[in-house]
């Protein structure tokens, strides 16, 4: 009989102690710690993404992930209906709606569906898709990799396309899922990708998340808006409303 593998236990084996022992003896666990920097750095060098966001937790990826795809209230964003809640509740963070979208075989979004869902119950001017059946406008769609499934994201971003969406992947269960073909990580194939690094993950660092963009501009301003939108670090001047989502 095979080996019981417990779904949510996580493995120290390797440098763990040590690290956390160097960052507390260092008296830096927080703000400035050597630690995230080198963090982001492995995470992107990893991903082959140029930018990594570290956060707080997943759903701070997936809040921001809304707030830099332009989701405001009075909008909707599609979501699987397969999932857990936490790629959904950010959609209403900012006070737009989700529409549920029905999952394929593999658990996820499937992309027929979604097809279907955008060209016969939503109209497209060729700039914004609004949903026929309440007027609104559709911004997003949130693609989940479910336990590690790769969800069928190409297709999913080709529809995206043709409709001008933003595609935010919730990759929180699927660090290091790659599509064999391009060798392209899950999280960096849409316009956002995020992780997760809560004590039931792939990785985890207790409580934590991060945040890679297409456009590595994004990420940059993720960090501004993640660690209180504070555009210099000695007179405290914030230049929006910033969140606080980092461990800074
Ligand atoms: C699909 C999915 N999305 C989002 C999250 C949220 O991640 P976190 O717990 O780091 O906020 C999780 C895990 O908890 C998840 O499984």
């Amino acid at each position: 009989m095979s080996e019981f593998i417990p779904l949510s236990v996580p493995n120290f084996c390797g440098n763990e102690l040590k690290y956390v022992t160097e960052a507390i003896k260092s008296e830096w666990v927080s703000t400035g710690v050597a630690q995230i920097d080198r963090f982001e750095k492995g995470l992107a060098n990893y991903l082959h993404v140029e930018r990594v966001c570290a956060l707080q937790s997943g759903t701070a990826g997936l809040h921001l992930a809304m707030i830099l795809a332009g989701v405001t209230s009075g909008d909707e964003v599609i979501v699987p209906t397969l999932t857990f809640i936490a790629a959904v509740n950010p959609v209403r963070y900012v006070g737009a709606e989700p529409i549920f979208m029905d999952c394929d075989d593999f658990l996820c979004m499937d992309p027929e569906k979604l097809d279907s869902f955008c060209s016969e119950e939503c109209n497209f001017n060729g700039e914004v898709l609004v949903d026929k059946r309440t007027n609104k406008p559709i911004k997003a769609v949130v693609v989940v990799h479910v336990f590690g499934n790769l969800a069928r994201i190409n297709e999913i971003c080709s529809i995206a396309k043709r409709y001008n969406l933003k595609v935010i992947e919730d990759a929180t269960e699927a660090l290091g899922t790659y599509e064999l073909e391009s060798g392209r990580f899950a999280g960096t194939i849409g316009d956002f990708g995020v992780f997760s690094f809560n004590g039931n993950k792939i990785i985890t660092t207790g409580g934590g998340g991060a945040l890679v963009a297409k456009n590595s501009e994004d990420v940059k301003r993720a960090k501004h808006l993640s660690t209180q939108a504070k555009q210099d670090t000695l007179y405290f001047v914030h230049d929006e409303v910033g969140l606080q989502l980092s461990y800074d």
